[in-house]
């Protein structure tokens, strides 16, 4: 077992976990059979009321232009479709398991929620993964974040400029907390059991080589994570087109065995970009 993975146990069981709810797990299960029950879906999540309450308002935002309100989950379950209404879960689970005081909570929002819809964009186009899988991997990522900056007071400093996805950021945790993000996230997504796959990429998502993952769609994930991770740092900077092209090249090159695994190249990235800006644009 590594350092940080000690360390990170260690971390673990100084930290409150929030407890994992249950129609998370429910979701899961009925989602990998043949032909899920829609009627027991929407009967398990409509129990929950507060949670229920939140995924109708998410509904009903802006962002779905939905030209008539959704008032019960069973008819947001029928407009949306099985896979976009368990994304909507998901993300109102975590907005409750997870809490960012302060200036940080809009930053880690802003990139967490970029981050799910760019993982779950990618695997639909790519085509090598489920894209359920990619848009969790995506919204549980930075999961061990908002926890490591409850528990450490200095921690705030370095989790702001490095939550866009950089190297950095791991460094330094490595250097005072003997442990990071990807390390203590992990093990958070196997206390919520989140599947295997999620939080092995999770582990691995600031790792300079993929090589060393065996399992396919582990693999396929975090390079996923890593792209993604890139194209929503790119969508909120704001240097120069002349600095962000010099950036894109030399990421592409020094990051080509994460595109080679996806199938892609370096004019996707900029493709990807633009994307990326759109969907910050429609929030
Ligand atoms: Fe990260
Ligand atoms: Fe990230």
């Amino acid at each position: 077992m590594s350092a940080a993975v000690l360390e990170a146990e260690k971390l673990i069981a100084t930290i409150t976990i929030p407890a994992q709810r249950q129609i998370v797990i429910d979701l899961q299960v009925e989602m990998a059979v043949d032909e899920p029950c829609f009627t027991q879906i929407s009967t398990a999540v409509a129990k929950d009321v507060a949670l229920s309450a939140k995924i109708i308002k998410l509904i009903n935002s802006p962002f779905y232009g939905l030209s008539r309100p959704v008032g019960s989950i069973s008819q947001a379950l029928s407009l949306l479709g099985l896979n976009n209404f368990n994304n909507i879960v998901l993300s109102s689970v975590m907005r409750e398991l997870i809490n960012v005081d302060g200036e940080l909570n809009e930053r880690f929002w802003e990139h967490t929620l970029l981050m799910a819809r760019l993982c779950e964009m990618v695997a639909l186009r790519t085509r090598m993964v489920s894209a359920d899988l990619a848009y969790m991997v995506g919204l549980f990522h930075d999961c061990a974040v908002p926890l490591m900056l409850a528990r450490f007071p200095d921690y705030e400093d370095i989790a702001f400029p490095g939550l866009g996805g950089g190297k950095n950021l791991i460094t330094v945790e490595d250097e005072r907390y003997c442990t990071n993000h990807a390390v203590v996230g992990s093990m958070v997504a196997k206390n919520w059991k989140l599947p295997d796959v999620v939080s092995l990429a999770i582990r691995h998502h600031h790792e300079s080589s993929l090589d060393h993952i065996n399992d396919n769609d582990a693999r396929v994930l975090t390079a996923i994570l890593m792209f993604s991770d890139f194209i929503s740092m790119l969508a909120d900077s704001s240097v120069s087109t002349n600095l962000e092209s010099g950036k894109i090249e030399g990421w592409a090159q020094y990051h080509r065995h994460i595109l080679i695994e996806l199938g892609l190249n370096c004019d996707d990235v900029y493709e990807y970009r633009e994307d990326a800006a759109e969907l910050l644009m429609r929030d």
